[in-house]
C-alpha cells in the first residue's frame, strides 16, 4: 500500500516523503509545483495536479486505485498570512476547494486515514504563553480561518463516516515555528520567516531587523516555539502509525518543542553558528504578533509518543549550513 503526499515536493512535505521512503513505504506525490521543487521528488512517482481544479477528484481517485494509496498526508496549500489577507479568495480556493476535493476522492475511495497540517495560526492572539488543543481558536487572518475550516471538515467527515459504518479517521498536526532543514538539499528556499530571512539579510550584507523589543517578556522580543523540520516530519509518521493501529482518542496534536525562544536569542544563536557579529536594527512591531506562542506538547507527547528531539542550536545550525554560511564553508 502507498501514502499519498499532497504537496511532497514542498519544504515539509519533501521531508515527510524522505523519511517514508527510509522506512521502505510507497510514496505516490502529488504536487503542482507552484512552489513545490522538481527536484526535491525526482525518481518519485509524482501526479502533476492542482488539487483545486473541476477535475482534481476524479483525478486523485484514479491515482489513489492506481498507485493502491490507503492513506493521505496533505500537505499542499497556501500558507502565507500577509498574502491572505489581501487575496482571501485565493485561500478559500487552494486551502478549502483543495480540501473538499480530497474529502470526496477519500469518500469515493474508502481510504481511511488523512494527516492535515494546520497550524497555530487557528489560535489566533491566545492570552495565554503555552498553548494547548483546548483552548478556543480565534484565527485573527484567512490563512488560519481556513485552516481551521479544514479541520472542522475533517471532523464532519469522520462524524459521517462513523454514521456510514466506515472507517474513516484523520489526524491533524497545529505547527508551531517550522524551521531547518533535514537534508540541506530539502531546506526551505522561501524567505518568509524569521531564520530564513536573517540569513538572507546577512548575505546581502544588511542586518536582520527585529519587529519590535518593547513586548512583556524577559528581553522585550516575541516568543516563538521553533520545532525542526525533520522533527515535525516524524510526527507525521507517528499520526499515521498512530491512526494504522486504531488510535482515535484525540484528533488535534500541537507539534512544537514546548520551549520558547525569542527573537534575540534566534539572532544571537545564528550569530554563534555562523561566527558572525550580528548588529540587528530595531524595528516597529509587526501588526498581529501574539507576544508569545509557545506549544503545550503533553498530548502528542502522551499519545503519538513524540517528542523533538532538536533544539534551536541544531535547527538553525541545519539552516545555516543549508544556506553555506558555517564558517567552514567559506
Ligand atoms: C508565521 C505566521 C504563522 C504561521 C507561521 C509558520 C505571521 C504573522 N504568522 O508565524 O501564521 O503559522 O509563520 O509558517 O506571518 N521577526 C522579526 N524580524 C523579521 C522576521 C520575523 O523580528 O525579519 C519576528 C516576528 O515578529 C515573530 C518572529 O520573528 O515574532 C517569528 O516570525 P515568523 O518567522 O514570521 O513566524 P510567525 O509570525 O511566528
Amino acid at each position: 500500500m502507498a501514502v499519498l503526499v499532497t504537496g511532497g515536493a514542498g519544504y515539509i512535505g519533501s521531508h515527510v516523503v524522505r523519511l517514508l521512503n527510509e522506512r521502505g513505504d510507497d510514496v505516490l506525490v502529488v504536487d503542482d509545483f507552484s512552489t513545490g521543487i522538481a527536484a526535491r521528488v525526482d525518481g518519485l512517482s509524482v501526479v502533476d495536479l492542482d488539487l483545486a481544479a473541476p477535475d482534481a477528484t476524479d483525478r486523485l481517485v484514479d491515482a489513489i486505485r492506481e498507485h493502491g494509496v490507503d492513506s493521505i498526508i496533505h500537505f499542499a496549500a497556501k500558507k502565507q498570512v500577509g498574502e491572505s489577507v489581501e487575496e482571501p479568495v485565493m485561500y478559500y480556493r487552494q486551502n478549502i476547494g483543495a480540501l473538499t476535493n480530497i474529502l470526496a476522492a477519500v469518500e469515493a475511495t474508502g481510504i481511511e486515514s488523512l494527516v492535515f497540517s494546520s497550524s497555530a495560526a487557528t489560535y489566533g492572539m491566545p492570552d495565554v504563553e503555552m498553548v494547548g488543543e483546548d483552548l478556543d481558536c480565534r484565527p485573527i487572518n484567512p490563512y488560519g480561518q481556513t485552516k481551521l475550516i479544514g479541520e472542522w471538515m475533517i471532523d464532519n467527515q469522520i462524524t459521517a463516516s462513523q454514521m456510514r459504518g466506515t472507517a474513516f479517521n484523520a489526524v491533524k498536526l497545529r505547527y508551531f515555528n517550522v524551521a531547518g532543514a533535514g537534508w540541506s538539499e530539502l531546506a526551505d528556499t522561501a524567505v518568509m520567516n524569521l531564520i530564513p530571512i536573517v540569513l538572507g539579510r546577512m548575505k546581502d550584507g544588511k542586518a536582520p531587523i527585529i519587529f519590535g523589543d518593547d513586548y512583556d517578556t524577559p528581553d522585550g522580543t516575541c516568543i516563538r516555539d521553533y520545532v525542526h523540520v525533520k522533527d515535525l516530519a516524524e510526527a507525521h509518521i507517528a499520526a499515521l502509525d498512530y491512526m494504522k493501529s486504531g488510535g482515535t482518542t484525540e484528533t488535534v496534536f500541537n507539534v512544537g518543542t514546548g520551549t520558547g525562544a525569542s527573537v534575540k536569542e534566534v539572532i544571537d544563536t545564528i550569530a554563534e553558528v555562523t561566527g558572525r557579529d550580528i548588529v540587528p536594527e530595531m524595528g516597529e512591531r509587526r501588526a498581529g504578533d501574539p507576544p508569545a506562542l509557545v506549544a503545550d506538547v503533553s498530548r502528542i507527547s502522551a499519545l503519538l509518543s513524540w517528542k523533538a528531539e532538536f533544539g534551536l542550536e541544531e535547527i538553525v545550525r541545519s539552516a545555516v549550513e543549508a544556506a553555506g554560511m558555517l564558517p567552514e564553508q567559506k
